[in-house]
């Protein structure tokens, strides 16, 4: 029997009154300061968020591997190759958990890799500049890692506990990356004159990318509001930005070396590292595909996948031929 219209009206209107009901229960644990698991009920909207922010970070922590692994043969010494591989292996860890903890959302990951491949997935901008020089092994586990720890430390918090606890695990490995990329710099900035240029060079180019690791002013950054309100997010961009100066500018000065900020100063009222004007043109350009090294990153990804695709065949194969022995037995 076809429903009349009246009916119809005040099936969804009830199921509307329940979306309203389960939203402001949803509410009420964030605002209590709970963690959401997989299993609860939670709004589309944040669904969403949380799959496109943490597969972001998944594409980050992978297409991270590659400024890095480009130097692995060429590593000064035993030691230093030993640790630059096991940072980079770390890496490709913290990828493979944050798409775990993705696909809790109900997601494949299979699809995430998909829009990384075709483009319309991001990841971080400053994985799209090139590493010029041993130098920047450690000026990228110094800043880089060291951006990535402010961000993910608050992270640590964030509302959907899947994500939550991944933070904290990553950010222990993250602090050796960062304490082996600041001893890098530290023995380059009392080394030769010509290390010590060395490694200049690299924080002049790599100071600015850090500082835009944190995404848009917060003047200009669309999601911000709605993932503070639910504690996805704790704290804003231009927050965290500021405290990763705060933190960075004495580690800068107790090896000698300066930021190419001439606009740098201390505000002693507010105790901030106040800095000069972004260049968000550069930032917007990168974002948008343009940056120095886009194109071959995506180009070592794509075949990175393509040279595994017999890995996965074969791991389909086996798990059906388990599946079948299992059939053939019961
Ligand atoms: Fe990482
Ligand atoms: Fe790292």
């Amino acid at each position: 029997m076809m429903p009349n219209p009246p009916e119809l009206a005040s099936g969804a209107s009830a199921e509307a009154a329940r979306d309203v009901a389960r939203e402001a229960a949803f509410d009420a644990r964030i605002a209590a300061g709970e963690s959401i698991e997989p299993k609860d009920w939670m709004p589309e909207r944040y669904r969403k968020q949380l799959i496109r922010m943490m597969s972001q970070h998944a594409h980050s922590e992978v297409v991270g591997m590659l400024p890095e692994g480009n130097w692995i043969t060429r590593a000064p010494s035993l030691r230093r190759k030993m640790s630059l591989i096991a940072k980079v292996q770390d890496e490709g860890g913290h990828g493979l958990y944050i798409y775990c903890g993705t696909e809790t959302l109900g997601v494949d990951r299979h699809d995430l890799v998909e829009q990384l491949l075709n483009g319309t997935a991001k990841y971080s901008s400053i994985f799209n500049y090139p590493t010029l020089s041993w130098a920047d092994m450690g000026v990228i586990g110094w800043l880089v890692d060291g951006a990535a720890i402010v961000n993910q430390t608050i992270l640590a918090k964030t509302s959907y506990g899947p994500y939550a606890r991944a933070m904290i695990r990553i950010c222990k490995e993250e602090n050796f990356h960062k304490r082996q990329g600041y001893e890098i710099v530290a023995t380059l900035a009392k080394g030769t004159p010509a290390q010590r240029a060395m490694v200049q060079d690299s924080v002049n180019r790599f100071w600015w990318p850090s500082l835009m690791m944190f995404g848009p002013s917060d003047t200009n950054s669309p999601n911000s509001g709605e993932l503070r309100r639910w504690k996805v997010k704790r704290k804003t961009n231009d927050e965290l930005r500021q405290r990763f100066v705060n933190l960075t500018i004495p580690q800068v000065q107790a090896v000698g070396l300066t930021v190419p900020d001439p606009d740098l100063a201390y505000n002693a009222t507010t105790e901030d590292w106040e800095f000069g004007a972004i260049d968000w043109a550069e930032f917007n350009e990168v974002v948008r595909g343009n940056g120095p090294c886009n194109r071959e990153r995506i180009a070592a990804r794509r075949a990175a996948h393509d040279n595994g695709q017999w890995v996965r065949a074969a791991a389909t194969a086996h798990a059906e031929k388990q599946a079948q022995n299992k059939t053939e037995a019961a």
